[in-house]
């Protein structure tokens, strides 16, 4: 028997917990975690700040092509990200960047730079990547695709959470309203719309735990990272 390294594609809904579970399973197998919406986050942040416009595609493959994203762990062992070699981390967590992200990540251009780069980061094997299209454009041979979904209510409760363990404050209904709003742009796009892949597994996280969730992945990536040699 001989043991392989696989790829992870794990996609679903805004907030179903697809991150932290990427995340843990990668701590335990050994393997590089990459966020990919933090990727469309750098992206939009550097939009934002230096005004580009989303309707002018010159403008657009300008930015793009002063666009540097990188990943370093930190001291405490977890990734953070780097926008031309600032660590933005925090700033692209903040609402001003979660109500803009899903139109500039529905942009054609936007989208091929980062799946390039994406699969890059993959070459390797050994990496479980979160985002909308990872089973179906950036890794479609993936040996172990996820597909993550939950109640809306539960997903908007769990993010608000989250942003108040980090001091952010938000009104519950905001919450609602930037989900329901990332869902309905996330799928109905024209640009690899969030769709599950046909062998996609899927996971419906409302009525589980973080660490029921990452024990599924956990089995399921174990059982197929065995391959009869
Ligand atoms: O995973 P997230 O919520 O941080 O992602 C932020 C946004 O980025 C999400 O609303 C849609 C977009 N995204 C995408 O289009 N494709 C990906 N692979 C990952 C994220």
């Amino acid at each position: 028997m001989q043991i392989s390294k696989i790829v992870i594609a794990i996609d679903g809904y805004s907030a179903c917990g697809k991150s932290t579970t990427a995340r843990e399973v990668a701590r335990i197998l050994g393997y590089r975690y990459i966020d990919s919406g933090a990727m469309y986050r750098a992206v939009t942040l550097y939009f934002l700040n230096q005004h580009i416009s989303l309707t002018n595609p010159k403008e657009i493959d300008r930015a793009l092509q002063q666009i540097n994203i990188s990943f370093k762990i930190n001291a405490r062992n977890s990734t953070e990200t780097f926008l031309n070699g600032l660590c933005v981390e925090e700033e692209i967590r903040d609402m001003r960047i979660s109500d803009q992200v899903s139109p500039v990540s529905a942009i054609k251009a936007v989208r091929e730079a980062m799946v390039a780069q994406q699969r890059k980061l993959g070459k390797e094997k050994g990496i479980v990547m979160d985002g909308r299209d990872i089973g179906t454009v950036v890794f479609p041979e993936a040996e172990l695709k996820i597909f993550m979904s939950a109640d809306t209510n539960v997903r908007a409760f769990r993010r608000q959470k989250e942003l108040m363990e980090k001091n952010i404050l938000i009104n519950l209904d905001e919450v609602i309203e930037n989900i329901r709003k990332r869902d309905q742009i996330d799928t109905t796009r024209t640009e690899s719309p969030l769709r599950k892949a046909p062998d996609a597994i899927e996971l419906d996280t409302t009525y589980i735990t973080i660490e029921e969730q990452v024990d599924e992945v956990v089995r399921l990536a174990i059982a197929r990272k065995v391959t009869p040699s």
